[in-house]
């Protein structure tokens, strides 16, 4: 499914949502974080979400996916730079993720799901992959100023 995604990635855009933080936009998640979880975030952007979420569940793996390379590109390098090395980040489509089902034990996804025109074919699609009766938390983002 090709979707128009409001946003963009200019530079602007990337910088704006590299801002944001495990703490600062996934505290509500935390809590539920453990060690050694397989956990995706699903629509990751630049990333700096998922890091904080990679450094909070290691030695478990964290998968960021995103639809767009160069935000795949800009997540990968800043865990480079960070030495995370129990993060990987690959370009993937929320609608076929490329994973088996029952794949993670826990799912994050931020600011993701207001942009979708299908958000119950993607929310099932969360389901596929996840563990069955394990945890999935995710933010939709509604109004200006985020
Ligand atoms: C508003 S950004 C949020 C990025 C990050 N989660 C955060 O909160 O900082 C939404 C991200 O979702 C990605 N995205 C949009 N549609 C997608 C889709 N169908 N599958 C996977 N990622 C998608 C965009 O490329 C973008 O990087």
């Amino acid at each position: 499914m090709q979707e128009k995604y409001t946003p963009g990635y200019s530079s602007n855009a990337t910088n704006f949502m590299a801002k944001r933080s495990l703490d600062t936009h996934g505290a509500f998640f935390k809590p539920y974080l453990r060690p050694g979880m397989k956990l995706l975030d699903c629509g990751c952007g630049p990333g700096t979400i998922a890091l904080g979420l990679a450094k909070a569940i290691a030695p478990g793996t964290l998968t960021g996916i995103d639809r767009e390379a160069s935000q795949i590109r800009i997540a990968a390098e800043s865990a480079f730079t960070q030495g995370v090395s129990n993060a990987n980040f690959l370009e993937g489509n929320i609608y076929a993720l490329p994973f088996c089902d029952n794949s993670f034990d826990a799912i994050f996804s931020h600011a993701l799901f207001e942009h979708l025109q299908e958000p119950a074919q993607a929310l099932r699609e969360l389901w596929r992959v996840l563990k069955p009766g394990e945890l999935l938390g995710f933010v939709v983002l509604t109004g200006a100023g985020f």
